[in-house]
């Protein structure tokens, strides 16, 4: 019933050892005719990965000690101290406040660089001067453009039940036109125009600030389409030169300068925390940050309604949202591909608060330090005071933090009409 089993073939010892003679024969021939071509290209690769290696560093991610490549960011320290050297007699050196009140409640020392106190009430300055003053003379002579944002439909049905009880949330948190404004000053000092392309919706207070600051202001219908449309209707008219918001290395440089200032005021810093939001600012933060003191950490402050770069780090990708819902008006753009990667490497953490611990903080810098910010200023603060992070033991040893307060336009007018009753 079993079939017949063949014999095994029987292995001869000295078969191997003869084809394995012949294996080395065979390489060592051809190691020997490797040409001069070959080993010349062998001997530049070598020599390029050792110059690439120079281009290295090594910093502090999540506790484990990483290697970054510097090449790959749009901007870095000598860019940032280029930056500084450009704008230093335009903008305002920002004072660093501290409150016994507040590291008692926080547990920590806590350094509030207060860039509310930038020209134009936010850190935005800063990279819009860089932006502007980096132009040659031809391309600033024909002026510089950028359209902003305009409160998105879920904030006004977010306004609407508290309109009713007597709060206008879309006058009170003034919607950000931080940039635009900048910009408008920024090229007002310069000599140039900036055109600014504004929805026919948008409040007026922000309207008012570009004015103020000599934009000139071209008014848009309030689709997206339409404002993407004007803008590059006025770049063709004009040939101006479109300025993004954060996705630019010269803005990121800009926005790095407040490290250098910051770790100059405050050597001991040992952590600080930046409100996120298309992440210009975190990434020229934590570029001069990292490369001053490569220990520091860097933590990202952004709104539980608009958590995309939380997400990003989570996935590993940049993640977009299809709608946000925050208090916090400049946090509601996405992160850009000049920034991702600064955010993915150097960003320690990302910590989500929402929007009742921001106006919590928000109060309490009123309160406590007497200094008005809005809501996306005030992040950093309700980071810092938020569970999540006092009760994660890897920040346990962040004693010694920096929180950028990164502005301060906030419209007054329904506070000072509760006044007036
Ligand atoms: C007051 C304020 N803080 C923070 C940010 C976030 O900056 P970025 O978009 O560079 O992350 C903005 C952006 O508009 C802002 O207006």
């Amino acid at each position: 019933m079993f079939g017949h089993r063949p014999n095994r073939r029987r292995i001869d010892p000295s078969s191997y050892i003869v084809r394995l003679s012949n294996l080395i024969g065979v390489l060592v021939s051809t190691f020997r005719h490797l040409d001069s071509h070959q080993l010349e290209k062998g001997k530049r690769r070598r020599r390029r990965s050792k110059n690439l290696s120079r281009s290295y560093t090594f910093v502090r991610i999540r506790g484990l000690k990483m290697e970054v490549n510097k090449e790959k960011y749009a901007a870095d320290l000598s860019s940032i101290e280029a930056a500084r050297a450009r704008i230093s007699s335009f903008i305002h050196k920002t004072p660093v406040m501290t409150s016994e009140s507040l590291d008692a409640i926080s547990g920590r020392k806590l350094f509030f660089k207060c860039e509310c106190f930038q020209k134009g009430g936010a850190f935005k300055f800063r990279g819009a001067c860089n932006a502007i003053f980096s132009l040659d003379d031809q391309q600033a002579a024909k002026g510089v453009v950028t359209h902003s944002r305009f409160l998105p439909f879920i904030l006004h049905m977010f306004s609407f039940p508290c309109y009713l009880i007597g709060l206008d949330l879309t006058t009170f948190f003034k919607i950000s036109g931080n940039h635009a404004a900048a910009l408008a000053l920024a090229a007002k000092l310069r000599g140039i125009p900036a055109y600014v392309v504004i929805p026919k919706n948008a409040p007026q207070c922000k309207v008012r600030n570009v004015v103020r600051y000599g934009g000139q202001v071209i008014w848009s219908e309030s689709t997206m389409q339409s404002r993407e449309e004007t803008a590059t209707k006025v770049l063709q008219e004009t040939g101006a030169a479109l300025i993004h918001p954060f996705n630019d290395g010269r803005i990121i440089s800009g926005q790095g300068t407040i490290s250098l200032e910051l770790l100059e005021q405050s050597p001991q810093i040992d952590t600080i925390i930046v409100p996120i939001s298309g992440g210009g600012l975190i990434s020229g933060v934590a570029l001069a940050a990292k490369s001053i003191n490569p220990a520091i950490r860097i933590l990202a402050a952004e709104p539980k309604g608009a958590n995309d770069a939380a997400q990003s780090k989570a996935v590993g990708r940049i993640v977009t949202l299809t709608e946000t819902n925050t208090v916090a008006d400049g946090l509601r753009a996405f992160l850009g591909e000049l920034t991702w990667p600064v955010v993915r490497d150097l960003v320690d953490d990302i910590i989500t608060v929402d929007d009742t611990e921001i106006i919590d903080a928000m109060r309490l810098c009123y309160e406590i330090l007497k200094v008005a910010v809005e809501p996306s200023g005030a992040i950093g603060l309700a980071a810092v005071l938020s569970d999540s992070f006092r009760n994660n033991p890897a920040w346990k040893d962040c004693n010694q933090i920096g929180i950028i307060l990164s502005g301060g336009n906030v419209d007054l007018q329904v506070l000072w009409n509760s006044f007036r009753k």
